[in-house]
């Protein structure tokens, strides 16, 4: 099968086509012919070498961990998927580095597939998983958003924060979001309450008593300082020090768990029109096209999800 791999750590221009065999399935996973996936930061901090100390991978090494797509095979203990399923994904991170979504096919356990909602195209299906699943596990699981809570949501126009805005508005909370002033109507229209443009203003200067900071971008002192002494921070994107895990407020670090149940529930929010998917640009699964969107991705400014259509 087409696939794009790294045959070494470094820059976007490593990434190139490569025939690859196609994925054996265990008992309980399926295999998903893909028709999307999408770039996440995480992909080019691996490309990077950063995941080193996590994953011991052998090259060549296929990135890539959102998929939409058509089951082509199921292993036989599947019980909640037949082949002819259009389905999407978070797969888990193999250890073996060579099963990343950067392909034709992908094996995936059948606990984090859901089944695609017809009314969304596949190149929407394949936003939604890592990103939407970190924003709904994030505001719904760790943060527990109340309604009428002011909730505070950093980088509002990435990936994470398009989908957190509408999950903390679905629960009824009052938003407030960080971004560049391009972005403020696209995000006032998903719902925010305030978006504050970062460049010219701290959000330590304008925000104080908040109930909850979703930390996308590690600025976790900063977060602290605006929160009631009651008050729950999670970041994704930093590791809480001592000194800021024994604040009054509680502080924790959050890594998105792949979940089928979880996901399907998101679908169904993206299928009613409560929640929008949001395209920055799509690409092709070619080795230019990765390259352009791992670049795109490195700019720190892609206004929602970056799309590879294979
Ligand atoms: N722990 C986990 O499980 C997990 C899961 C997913 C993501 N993450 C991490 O979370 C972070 C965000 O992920 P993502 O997918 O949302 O990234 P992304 O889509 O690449 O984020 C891009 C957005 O970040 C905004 N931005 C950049 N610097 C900013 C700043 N200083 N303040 C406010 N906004 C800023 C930009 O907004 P403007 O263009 O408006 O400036 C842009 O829209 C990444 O570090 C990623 O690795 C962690």
């Amino acid at each position: 099968m087409k696939a794009i791999v790294i045959d070494e750590y470094g820059t976007a221009d490593m990434l190139h086509e490569a025939d690859l065999e196609v994925p054996q399935i265990a008992a309980d996973e399926v295999l998903v012919k893909i028709a999307a996936t999408s770039i996440n930061p995480i992909d080019w901090k691996a490309r990077l070498g950063l995941l080193k100390p996590m994953f011991d991978w052998g090259f060549p090494v296929v990135l890539g961990w959102d998929l939409s797509g058509i089951i082509t095979k199921v292993g036989k203990d599947v019980v909640s998927f037949k082949v002819g399923d259009e389905v999407f994904a978070r797969p888990d991170i193999y250890e073996d580095g060579k099963r990343g979504t950067y392909a034709e096919f992908a094996a995936v356990k059948e606990d984090k597939v859901a089944l695609k909602p017809k009314s969304i195209s596949f190149e929407e299906a394949a936003a939604i998983p890592l990103a939407g699943l970190t924003a709904w596990q994030v505001i719904v699981d760790r943060l527990k958003v109340k309604k009428d809570e002011k909730v505070l949501i950093q980088a509002g126009a990435g990936g994470v924060g398009i989908f957190a805005i509408q999950i903390a508005k679905y629960l009824g909370a009052y938003v407030v979001t960080t971004a560049s002033p391009k972005n403020k109507s696209l995000l006032t229209k998903l719902g925010a309450d305030e978006v504050i443009d970062y460049h010219t203003h701290s959000i330590v200067d304008v925000l104080k008593d908040y109930d909850a900071v979703f930390d996308t971008v590690d600025q976790i002192d900063d977060g602290l300082e605006i929160l009631k002494p009651t008050g729950r921070l999670v970041t994704i994107a930093g590791h809480p020090t001592e000194k800021q895990e024994s604040a009054t407020q509680s502080v924790s670090t959050w890594w998105l768990q792949p979940n089928g149940k979880e996901l399907s529930q998101l679908g169904e929010l993206v299928a009613q029109g409560t929640v929008k998917v949001i395209i920055d640009s799509v690409f092709e699964l070619t080795s230019s096209g990765l390259q352009a969107a791992h670049k795109r991705s490195e700019s720190h400014h892609a206004q929602g999800k970056i799309i590879i259509k294979a």
